[in-house]
């Protein structure tokens, strides 16, 4: 079975073997990279969390797991990563690029160009990650979702160069994309047989561009922590419902609220959970009032900067899971 095959979506395989795909793709892997050097950006999700794995077992110290701070992600993400990488004994690397993320995006409110505006600056960074480390090969965990999405052209991933016109080739580097065939099912089953633990293996998906996606409008440190702050307080309050997505969305607009009697301008939050199997449609859940009296009251009391908080209730189609 090619690698590069891609799958009709939603369509299981007859029979995947997990274990079969590890042996043959290290292998692949290995042979590809040969005696270079691989750099992998990753984030904690699934798919690049498998591809380091992977990588790993096919090239060992020859591979370096990048994770590239950019400002964006939910709290303590960038150290439970790290930390996971070097539990493994492996060449792990913390970059701190969230200025450089925030100067790009400042100032841009529209979603494809904040997309655009954060691929640019991811490349950049993760180009000069490349260089300081002299590698061959970039390991991307593309999968066929990704693929499939981005050539219905429905919204950009940041992870497909040729949508970006990058030629990697033309900077001396040979990407190497393990997953490419996969599904998300797919990849977990995956990460089971390579034993990773359920906090990586079941991880939601949570888009590349983090936070960014779920704050409407501009993109500001300041906005960003009360969307951080605020997807906190969802996680925590829902962790025993079951969904594909939990998310926290900081609106573009302001509402009128009432402070100590004052009139406030401030803040609204929505929140969505949704159920779905393989994110291309998903259904609204249906989360007891109490659990969203409970996230509504911490919220307007643990961030004072929100004044309203709503709950999201369209499924996909017609809505996309976030909100852009
Ligand atoms: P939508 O919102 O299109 O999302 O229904 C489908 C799935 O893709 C994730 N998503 C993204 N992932 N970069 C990513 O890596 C992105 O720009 C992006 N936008 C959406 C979303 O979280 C959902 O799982």
């Amino acid at each position: 079975m090619a690698s590069s095959e891609v799958f009709e979506e939603g369509k299981e395989r007859k029979m995947f073997e997990p274990e079969k795909f590890i042996q043959k793709q290290v292998q692949e892997v290995r042979e590809k990279i040969e005696d270079g050097k691989a750099v992998i950006a990753v984030s904690g999700g699934v798919d690049s969390t498998v591809c380091a794995m992977l990588t790993h077992r096919a090239v060992g110290d020859r591979l370096v797991a990048v994770f590239i701070d950019d400002g964006l992600m939910r709290e303590g993400e960038a150290e439970q990563v790290i930390d996971f990488f070097k539990s493994r004994n492996m060449n792990a690397r913390l970059v701190d690029a969230a200025n450089e993320f925030f100067d790009g995006l400042k100032g841009i409110v529209d979603p494809e160009e904040k997309r655009k505006a954060f691929r640019n600056t991811f490349y950049s960074v993760l180009g000069r990650v490349v260089r300081e480390e002299n590698a061959s090969h970039l390991i991307q965990g593309t999968i066929a979702a990704d693929v499939a999405e981005t050539v219905k052209g429905i919204k950009t991933q940041h992870n497909i160069l040729e949508q970006i016109g990058i030629d990697p080739e033309s900077y001396g580097l040979t990407i190497v994309e393990p997953l490419r065939a996969l599904y998300k099912h797919e990849v977990r089953e995956v990460a089971r047989s390579l034993g990773l633990p359920a906090e990586f293996s079941e991880r939601p998906p949570f888009p590349g561009p983090g936070l960014a996606t779920r704050v409407l409008g501009e993109v500001t440190p300041e906005r960003v922590e009360i969307e951080r702050k605020a997807t906190k307080i969802v996680e925590e309050e829902t962790s025993d419902i079951e969904s594909f997505q939990t998310m926290a969305i900081l609106m573009n607009d302001r509402a009128t609220g009432i402070r100590e009697g004052k009139r406030a301008f401030g803040y609204i939050i929505a929140v969505r959970l949704v159920k779905s199997k393989d994110a291309i449609t998903a259904e609204a859940v249906n989360v007891p009032w109490e659990v969203l009296k409970r996230i509504d009251k911490r919220i307007t009391t643990e961030i004072p900067e929100v004044v309203h908080v709503l709950y999201s209730l369209t499924d996909k189609p017609p809505a996309t899971i976030e909100f852009q």
